[in-house]
């Protein structure tokens, strides 16, 4: 009995101490105050970013947060996110990887969940200067212009067909194909789904490992923050061993099938897959980098674009003097007889604006990835310990009045004013981070981005379903480290171009 009580005594005891001593020892930025055990895991609202955003009125613009014993330190303005993005940057540029993440990317042998180091700089490489390559995006642009032309295919369908009139569109359903068939056909070489929407036996299977993926990452969620509780939450190790198994088996499949036609074919196409298996020993790549790798684009390349221009259709609905002016734009540019292509950007300033616009109000990561502190570094004349994370709040940081004029107005025009780079170099704009671990897909997701919504635009006029009017969008976010909207978004596209300008133009590659 009394071995009983004096364990959780000890516990206790030790984590008062420990608490006192770090609180001794360093200085740590002001926060909310921290229950025993649990920290503010409690406290914190469900959409985070707002909440931190909150308590950064309270506290200052750089906070601590306890999420069971870790410290999370959550900076907010312009000048901080400099701090830890370019001054601390190579201190902390480690992750944290939960034990789910661990065992997803075999303990960071991927590019996403990778520590800072010399793996890291290799793989880094190969995606700045081989996936990522100004040529090899080029080179996958047709795949590009086919989905987004097959999604303004599908959209025209939807609202001309006599039992769907007036009806309006999920326009989720029709970002998200594009998304998903863009990315398995630029990492995996595949499309899944066939031209009457149906997909193949791969495309079910690669499916169900993804949503059983999330699912497996779900499941642990509270223990991870407590490290001395996991006893009690044991990590379903065969369900992970399970899960990974079925990823290798699938993507070694689908790399055996490319092994193929390289043989017979005698040249490499463009997809990731190529690229990575004929790069393999140039840069001594293990296969289970090369998985990890393709399943890494995957996971940050789909949700991040169909977010964007959700977000970007919801706005826009909002402010009709915003949509008419980027088509009055389009049409004069592109005029009425033919659709846009991505040779066309340079020619539409105010598109690139609305798409920026967007990303500035509407970040899809709101507190990017964290970042782990490698060594004790100060930010803001405060400690950070090694071993804490580091977020920063990038829809804070982008809707901050001390830097922007009329921050929460929805207006595209600013940018014309001044222009403000937003792959990195500007940190009052960060959608895409900077610095060390700044997005390698920054390139193709503006692109992506811009052509979803310039076709959109050009084809379609939006307004919200009948009865309702723009003000009632709502404009609230969904939990989770990627933000949909809360309620998905419902329009009436009306066709505003010749009817032959709706087909899907396919191509091969
Ligand atoms: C609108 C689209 C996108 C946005 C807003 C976005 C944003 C971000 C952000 C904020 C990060 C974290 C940076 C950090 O930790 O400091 C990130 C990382 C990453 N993104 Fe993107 N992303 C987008 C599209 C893409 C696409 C299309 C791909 C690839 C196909 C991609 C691949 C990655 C990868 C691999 C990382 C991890 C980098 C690392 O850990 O070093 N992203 N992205």
């Amino acid at each position: 009995m009394a071995l009983i009580l004096i364990i959780p005594i000890a516990l206790i005891t030790l984590y008062v101490c420990h608490a006192v001593y770090q609180r001794l020892r360093f200085k740590l930025p002001p926060g909310p105050r921290p229950w025993p055990v649990v920290g503010n895991l409690y406290d914190i609202k469900p959409v985070r970013f707002r909440c931190f955003a909150e308590w950064a009125q309270w506290y200052g613009p750089i906070i601590s947060v306890w999420f069971g014993s870790t410290l999370n330190v959550i900076v907010s303005n312009s000048e901080l996110a400099k701090e830890v993005l370019k001054e601390q940057d190579q201190h902390l540029a480690d992750r944290h990887r939960s034990r789910s993440a661990a065992k997803f990317s075999r303990d960071g042998k991927d590019l996403i969940w990778a520590d800072y180091g010399p793996h890291y700089v290799k793989v880094r490489k190969v995606c700045t200067l081989e996936l990522f390559s100004p040529k090899r995006l080029e080179a996958l642009r047709p795949i590009r212009e086919d989905e987004v032309t097959a999604m303004v295919e599908s959209i025209y369908h939807d609202c001309t067909h006599s039992e769907n009139l007036g009806k309006g569109v999920l326009v989720k359903k029709h970002l998200g194909a594009v998304a998903f068939n863009n990315i398995t056909r630029l990492a995996f070489g595949k499309r899944f789904v066939n031209s009457d929407g149906v997909m193949d036996d791969q495309g079910v299977e690669f499916k169900a490992i993804v949503s059983n993926g999330l699912k497996l990452g779900a499941s642990l969620a509270m223990a991870e923050h407590i490290p001395w509780l996991r006893w009690m939450f044991p990590l379903e190790e065969e369900a992970f061993a399970k899960h990974g198994a079925r990823r290798d088996r699938l993507t070694r499949a689908i790399m055996e099938e490319h092994t193929e036609a390289r043989k017979k074919s005698g040249g490499a196409k463009q997809h990731f897959v190529d690229a990575l298996l004929t790069l393999q020993d140039k840069y001594d790549l293990s296969e289970d980098t090369i998985i990890g790798l393709l399943w890494d684009m995957i996971t940050a390349g789909m949700d991040t674009t169909a977010i964007s221009v959700e977000w970007a259709m919801a706005e826009l609905i909002r402010n009709p003097r915003v949509q008419q002016k980027a088509q009055e734009e389009l049409d004069k540019v592109i005029g009425l007889e033919r659709v846009m292509t991505e040779a066309d950007f340079s020619n539409l300033p105010y598109l690139q604006c609305v798409a920026k616009e967007a990303l500035r109000l509407h970040p899809p990561t709101p507190l990017m990835l964290p970042h782990r502190a490698n060594a004790n570094v100060k930010v803001g004349g405060y400690d950070i310990p090694k071993g804490s994370n580091v977020h920063v709040n990038v829809w804070a940081v982008a809707r901050d009045p001390a830097v922007w004029k009329d921050p929460l107005e929805f207006r595209p025009e600013r940018f014309l004013e001044e222009d403000v780079d937003m792959k990195g170099h500007d940190f009052r704009l960060l959608p895409f981070g900077a610095g060390r671990r700044v997005c390698p897909g920054a390139q193709l997701g503006i692109n992506l981005v811009t052509s979803m919504l310039g076709h959109l635009l050009h084809h379609f006029c939006w307004s919200p379903l009948e009865g309702m009017k723009p003000e009632d969008i709502d404009m609230g976010e969904n939990p989770g480290l990627v933000t949909y909207m809360r309620t998905p978004l419902q329009a009436l596209p009306s066709p505003r171009l010749p009817s032959h300008l709706y087909k899907r133009v396919p191509a091969e590659i």
